[in-house]
C-alpha cells in the first residue's frame, strides 16, 4: 500500500457541457444548434434520441451545484450554449440566455466552485452553419465577438475561460467522418474547419483580453492520444505517423509552435488552398492553459478502409475495452511526458535566447502574459472517465466499481507524469452526471451522478464518494 499525495493546489474538477446536460433547447429565446439539427434527423443518433430535455439542468442547475458542493468538487468546468447568447449567430444578444450562466455561476460561487467555463463544446448555431459554418473564415470573427460578450458579462466572476473543446472532433468527427453535426464527409471543409476553430481561439483569446475585467486564464481544451502502429512494418508506423499528424499535431504545433503540420502535405493543400493566411499562426499562440482530454490510444494500421488518408484503426485482442474504447492507462503518462517533452522542452528561457518575443505582449514562448509560471501555459487534464452500463442495486446503490478502477489506474498515471517532471496542474474527471452521448445517444453512461433517464432523479454513484474522498486527501491509497 501507497500514498499518492497530490501538490499543494492541484486542482480537482469534474467537466460537462451545454448540449449533453441542459436540455431547454429552444426555451429563453435560444437559437437552433447544429446539434439541434442533427439529433431532430432520423438516423443520426442511436435510437432517435436527442438532447431536447436532456437531464434538465437548465431548470436543475441550482440542485446538481449543491450536490456538487456536497461532494466536495471544487472546481466545475462547464460550456455555455453560443446559440442562447446569440441566436442568430451574431449580433442581438439574448438577455435571457447570458442570465442563465449569470445564475449558474453565481450559484457555483455561492458554493465556493471556482468555474472554468468553455465557450464552444460543438453546438454552433444553426445559422452560422447555413453560411457555410466551421470551414467559412467568417465564423472564427463571428466567434470572437461571442467571446468579447459573454467575457464582458462574466469576467468579473470567472477567472477561466477555455475557447473551444476538443476542435479536431469538432472539424473531424462533424466534416470528415461525419458521425456528429454538421455531418458532411469532406476532408477538405473538415481541414478549413480546423484550422478556423484554431484561428477563432486566436481571435478570441485577443477579445477576451482586451475585455477580462481580471486576468483571465486563456485556455484550451485538445483530445489528444498515442498512437501506436499495429505492427512493426514501415507502412503501419507510417500510418501511425500520418494519423499522429493529423489528430495531435494538428492542434497541437499550431497552438505551442506556431507551425501547422497542413503546410506539410500537398495533398491539403491542394484541398484547402491558402486556407492557412499569413499572420494567422501568430494569432493562435495564445495560451495560458492547455487543456488534455485523455480516453484511450489509436492503434492504426496501414489500410484502404478510412481512404485519403489510408489508415485503419485495429483493436487488439486480449486488452480490456469499455463500450467504447481500449482501456489503457500508461497511454495518459507516454502522452503527458510526449508533450512535455516536444512541446514544453527545451524551456522557455532557451527558446528566448533563441528567439526573442515577437512582441512586448509576448511571454518567451511568444505566448500572452496570464497567470501561467513565467508565460508557460499550465498543462491540466481537463477529461478523463470510462462509460459503464451502470445501474441500481436492490439496496439503491450504484457500484460501479469498473469506473473506481478506471479512475485509480488513470489518476495513478497522472502522478507518475508529474513524479517524471510535467507539471500537470489539475485533473477533472468526465463527467459529473450520466447525460447525451452524442451520436450514441444515452447508451454510455459517465458520471459519477447516476440519472434515471425517465424521472431525472440523480443518484450518486459509489464512483462520486471515492472521488470526493481522493480531492479530500488530495491523493489516494494504491496497492
Ligand atoms: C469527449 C467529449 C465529451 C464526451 C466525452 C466522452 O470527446 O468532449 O463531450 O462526449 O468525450
Amino acid at each position: 500500500m501507497q500514498k499518492l499525495t497530490f501538490p499543494k493546489n492541484f486542482v480537482w474538477g469534474v467537466a460537462a457541457s451545454a448540449y449533453q446536460i441542459e436540455g431547454a433547447w429552444n426555451e429563453d429565446g435560444k437559437g437552433q444548434s447544429i446539434w439541434d439539427t442533427f439529433s431532430h434527423t432520423p438516423g443520426k443518433i442511436a435510437n432517435g434520441e436527442t438532447g431536447d430535455v436532456s437531464i434538465d439542468h437548465y431548470h436543475r442547475y441550482k440542485d446538481d451545484v449543491a450536490r456538487m458542493a456536497e461532494l466536495g468538487i471544487p472546481t466545475y468546468r462547464f460550456s455555455v450554449a453560443w446559440p442562447r447568447i446569440l441566436p442568430e449567430g451574431s449580433g442581438k444578444v439574448n438577455a435571457k440566455g447570458l442570465a442563465f450562466y449569470d445564475r449558474l455561476v453565481d450559484t457555483l460561487l455561492k458554493h465556493k466552485i471556482e468555474p472554468y467555463l468553455c465557450l464552444f463544446h460543438w453546438d454552433l448555431p444553426q445559422v452560422l452553419q447555413d453560411k457555410g459554418g466551421w470551414p467559412e473564415r467568417a465564423t472564427a470573427y463571428h466567434f470572437a465577438e461571442y467571446a468579447h460578450i459573454v467575457t464582458a458579462r462574466l469576467s468579473d466572476r470567472v477567472g477561466v475561460i477555455m475557447t473551444h473543446n476538443e476542435p479536431w472532433v469538432a472539424a473531424f468527427v462533424g466534416h470528415f467522418l461525419g458521425d456528429h453535426a454538421p455531418g458532411s464527409k469532406d476532408l477538405g471543409a473538415a481541414i478549413k474547419a480546423q484550422h478556423h476553430i484554431l484561428l477563432s481561439h486566436g481571435l478570441a483569446a485577443e477579445a477576451i483580453r482586451a475585455e477580462a475585467r481580471q486576468p483571465v486564464k486563456i485556455g484550451i481544451t485538445l483530445n489528444l492520444n498515442p498512437v501506436h502502429p499495429a505492427t512493426d512494418s514501415k507502412k503501419d508506423r507510417e500510418a501511425a505517423q500520418r494519423v499522429d499528424a493529423i489528430m495531435n499535431r494538428i492542434v497541437l504545433d499550431p497552438l505551442l509552435k506556431g507551425t501547422s503540420p497542413i503546410e506539410e502535405f500537398a495533398l491539403a493543400k491542394l484541398l484547402t488552398g491558402k486556407v492557412i493566411q499569413p499572420g494567422d499562426l501568430e494569432k493562435i499562440r495564445m495560451l495560458d492553459l492547455l487543456g488534455v482530454n485523455y480516453y484511450s490510444r489509436a492503434v492504426m494500421k496501414h489500410s484502404s478502409k478510412i481512404p485519403v488518408v489510408n489508415v485503419e484503426q485495429v483493436h487488439p485482442a486480449g486488452n480490456e475495452y469499455s463500450g467504447m474504447w481500449e482501456i489503457y492507462p500508461e497511454g495518459l503518462h507516454e502522452l503527458l511526458m510526449r508533450i512535455w517533452k516536444d512541446y514544453f522542452t527545451p524551456s522557455p528561457f532557451d527558446r528566448l535566447r533563441a528567439a526573442p518575443p515577437a512582441s512586448s505582449r509576448s511571454t518567451p514562448l511568444g505566448l500572452p502574459k496570464g497567470k501561467g509560471e513565467g508565460g508557460m501555459p499550465e498543462i491540466m487534464i481537463t477529461e478523463n472517465g470510462v462509460p459503464v452500463p451502470d445501474g441500481l442495486d436492490f439496496d439503491g446503490r450504484i457500484r460501479d466499481e469498473r469506473r473506481i478502477r478506471y479512475l485509480q489506474n488513470h489518476i495513478a498515471q497522472v502522478h507518475r507524469a508529474i513524479q517524471d517532471g510535467v507539471p500537470v496542474k489539475g485533473y477533472f474527471h468526465w463527467s459529473l452526471m450520466d447525460n447525451f452521448e452524442w451520436a450514441l445517444g444515452y447508451g454510455q453512461r459517465f458520471g459519477l451522478v447516476y440519472v434515471d433517464y425517465k424521472t431525472l432523479k440523480r443518484t450518486v454513484k459509489d464512483s462520486g464518494r471515492w472521488f470526493a474522498k481522493v480531492i479530500a486527501e488530495n491523493g489516494m491509497i494504491v496497492e
